[in-house]
C-alpha cells in the first residue's frame, strides 16, 4: 500500500471526528489543515439530513469564513456559553494529552472555545505525537503590541529562543491584533510550571499550551485511525 500524504491523514482523522457530533450539539469548529476536514464533514452531514440542528462556534476568523462558505449556521459563546464538543488541530500532543497550539496563530479564540466545551477532541496525524512537548515547535506566545520587545525579553529571561513571527516583511497580527512570538524552548520538563509563568505576565496574552484540556485525541497513521482517550 502506498505511504498515505499528511493531507490524507488529517482528513482520516477530522471527518472520524467529525463522527461523534450529534444532532441539536453547539459544535466549536477548530483551526487549521485537519479541523477543516471535520468542519467539512459536519457540513456535508448537515446538507445530507444526516444532522440537524447543529450550531457551529468558529474558533477563527478564517474558520468562521470557511462555516459561512460551507452553510453551517452559525452562533456565538453570548448566545451558548455552553459547547458541547469541539473538534480542533493541534501541533504537538504528548502522552498526556497535554498539547501546543497555535501554528496558525489562532490559539486564544481555540483556548477560549475549548474550556467553554465540555469535549474537546483533538484531531491530528501521528507526526504530531511526541514525548515531549517542545521537542519539534516553539510555544505560540500571543502578546499585545504595547512593549512586546519586553515580553521577548522575558521570554529569553525564561531560558527561550523568541522569534517574532512575520507575515512576508510586515508583524503577523493575530484575530485580536495582537503579535506573536514563537518562544522555543526545547523540549520541556514541566509545561504546567511554564504555563504559570507565562500567565504571570503583563503583556502577555496567551500562550499555546493547552495543559489537561483533552481527554480525546483522534490520531491518523499509516496503520489507520486511533482513538485515544485518557
Ligand atoms: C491554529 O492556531 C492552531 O492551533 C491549529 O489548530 C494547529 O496549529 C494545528 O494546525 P494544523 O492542523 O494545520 O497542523
Amino acid at each position: 500500500m502506498p505511504a498515505m500524504n499528511s493531507d490524507a491523514l488529517k482528513r482520516q482523522a477530522g471527518e472520524f471526528a467529525a463522527g461523534f457530533v450529534e444532532s441539536g450539539m453547539i459544535v466549536g469548529l477548530g483551526s487549521g489543515s485537519t479541523a477543516i476536514f471535520a468542519t467539512r464533514r459536519i457540513a456535508h452531514s448537515l446538507h445530507s439530513g444526516e444532522l440537524t440542528g447543529v450550531l457551529g462556534l468558529p474558533t477563527s476568523l478564517a474558520t468562521e469564513a470557511a462555516a459561512i462558505e460551507l452553510g453551517i449556521p452559525l452562533t456565538t459563546l453570548a448566545r451558548h456559553p455552553r459547547v458541547d464538543i469541539t473538534i480542533d488541530g493541534a501541533d504537538e500532543v504528548d502522552p498526556k494529552f497535554n498539547l501546543i497550539k497555535g501554528g496558525g496563530g489562532a490559539h486564544l479564540r481555540e483556548k477560549i472555545v475549548a474550556q467553554a466545551t465540555e469535549r474537546l477532541v483533538i484531531v491530528a496525524d501521528d507526526s504530531k505525537l511526541v514525548d515531549q512537548l517542545g521537542a519539534t515547535w516553539a510555544i505560540p506566545v500571543e502578546v499585545i503590541p504595547f512593549g512586546w520587545e519586553s515580553q521577548a525579553a522575558y521570554l529569553e529571561s525564561l531560558g527561550a529562543a523568541p522569534t517574532l513571527r512575520m507575515n512576508g516583511d510586515a508583524p503577523f497580527h493575530t484575530d485580536g491584533g495582537n503579535l506573536i512570538l514563537d518562544a522555543d524552548f526545547g523540549p520541556i520538563v514541566d509545561p504546567a510550571a511554564l504555563a504559570r509563568q507565562l500567565e504571570s505576565r503583563a503583556g502577555i496574552v496567551e500562550h499555546g499550551l493547552f495543559i489537561g484540556m483533552t481527554r480525546d485525541v483522534v490520531v491518523a497513521g499509516a496503520d489507520g485511525i486511533q482513538h485515544l482517550r485518557r
